[in-house]
């Protein structure tokens, strides 16, 4: 790969260009990097490359001559010309992964107020790195091509850039080096087990965690993950995963190739969260119930109390059905109690209104 920077102050890069993983990918000729003046493409006799806005106003301009004659004589088919602008796209570890796919890129560093409008017309694309803004683009430039260079085939180990943060929209899983306990801060257990599995997994749970609590919207977007918490104990009550493509599950017994199913949606529930929802949502029903049984002693009204029984049979059915396996025993109990009070009181009136009933209609017939 070749990265050819047009800036006004080459020397800027020479530390940058000089260290630790760039200079070893350049010794190592997995890239090329040249930082070009853009005064030495100056048609100017004063080698001017700059002047005063149309209109009026602060600062200086990049003038289009110096910039379109320096990406005229570097260019080929197969580069990428990119203009380091505030005003770009936010860059971000995708377009880092893309680039470092091409094999020539072009980054120009504007300065001053920034450059002629123009300019934008030889750029394949604008790169912003963050929503503030720099004297000039050559800190942009560096951190672009520090940020290609290291994910360029060959430069780094690329296991250790498979699991760095936003490879997979995700943040990287923490990490511990010796000793085990330093001021009573240990290693997690599970890192010093040797399990590898075990090991994996437990990346796998702490990046998902990681990045819900710090950077939600990483991932909501794909409601690929939700973790509920307790928000006093900070414990993790439920984990969510959904997946468009699936989950390979492996039925624990018999781990056969053909018998892994494919599922899109996983819930783990805490058990006692489970019993906290529940329990949320069953007295919420059990207020409405009461409510409406205390307007029914004002009324002798056929139709409201048939409806009324009708629910808390329905309910009662409901709970037996799908919340009395995690209700625990003692709350399942009253609230059925409570349920078969409701129904027979509602059964003895919905009698006594039909009694009423037809010794009216019999006082009638008389
Ligand atoms: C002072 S800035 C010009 C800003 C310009 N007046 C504006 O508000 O959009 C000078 C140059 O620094 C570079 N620069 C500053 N902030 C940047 C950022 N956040 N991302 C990329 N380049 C930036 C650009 O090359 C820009 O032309």
């Amino acid at each position: 790969m070749k990265i050819d920077i047009l800036t006004l102050f080459p020397n800027m890069f020479d530390g940058f260009l000089s260290e630790s993983i760039v200079k070893r990918a350049i010794e190592n000729k997995k890239v090329s990097i040249n930082a070009h003046n853009i005064r030495d493409y100056s048609k100017d006799k004063h080698k001017k490359v700059d002047d005063t806005p149309y209109g009026g106003g602060a600062g200086m301009v990049l003038m289009c001559q110096p910039i379109f004659d320096a990406v005229d004589s570097l260019k080929s088919p197969k580069s990428r010309v990119i203009l380091m602008t505030p005003q770009g796209v936010p860059y971000n570890q995708k377009m880092a992964s893309s680039l470092s796919k091409s094999e020539h890129l072009i980054l120009i560093c504007g300065h001053y107020e920034g450059f002629d409008e123009r300019i934008r017309s030889i750029a394949d694309m604008e790169i912003s790195i963050g929503d503030y803004v720099l004297t000039g683009g050559e800190l942009p430039a560096m951190i672009v091509t520090d940020s290609v260079v290291r994910l360029v085939d060959g430069v780094i180990d690329s296991e250790s850039h498979q699991n760095d943060s936003f490879s997979d929209d995700l943040l990287d899983y923490p990490t511990y080096t010796k000793p085990q306990n330093y001021k009573g801060m240990e290693v997690p257990d599970v890192l010093v087990s040797g399990n590898h599995k075990e090991i994996e997994k437990w990346r796998q749970t702490e990046k998902i965690i990681k990045t819900l609590e710090r950077r939600p919207d990483l991932i909501k977007h794909k409601k690929g993950y939700l973790i509920t918490k307790d928000n006093k104990t900070g414990e993790i009550l439920s984990v969510e995963f959904n997946k468009i493509d699936g989950f390979e599950v492996t039925p624990k017994n018999d781990a056969r190739r053909e018998d892994i199913i494919s599922v899109n949606k996983m819930v783990i529930v805490k058990p006692s969260f489970a019993e906290k929802v529940i329990k949320l949502k069953v007295d919420k029903k059990m207020r409405n119930l009461y409510d409406k049984f205390n307007y029914l002693l004002t009324t002798d009204d056929e139709d409201s109390t048939a409806a009324v029984l009708d629910e808390a049979v329905r309910y009662r059915g409901f709970i037996i059905k799908n919340y009395a396996d995690f209700m625990g025993t003692k709350y399942r109990d009253t609230i059925l109690k409570k349920l078969g009070i409701i129904i027979n009181e509602l059964n003895i009136k919905m009698n006594l209104i039909y009694e009423i009933k037809e010794s009216e209609l019999s006082g009638k017939t008389r």
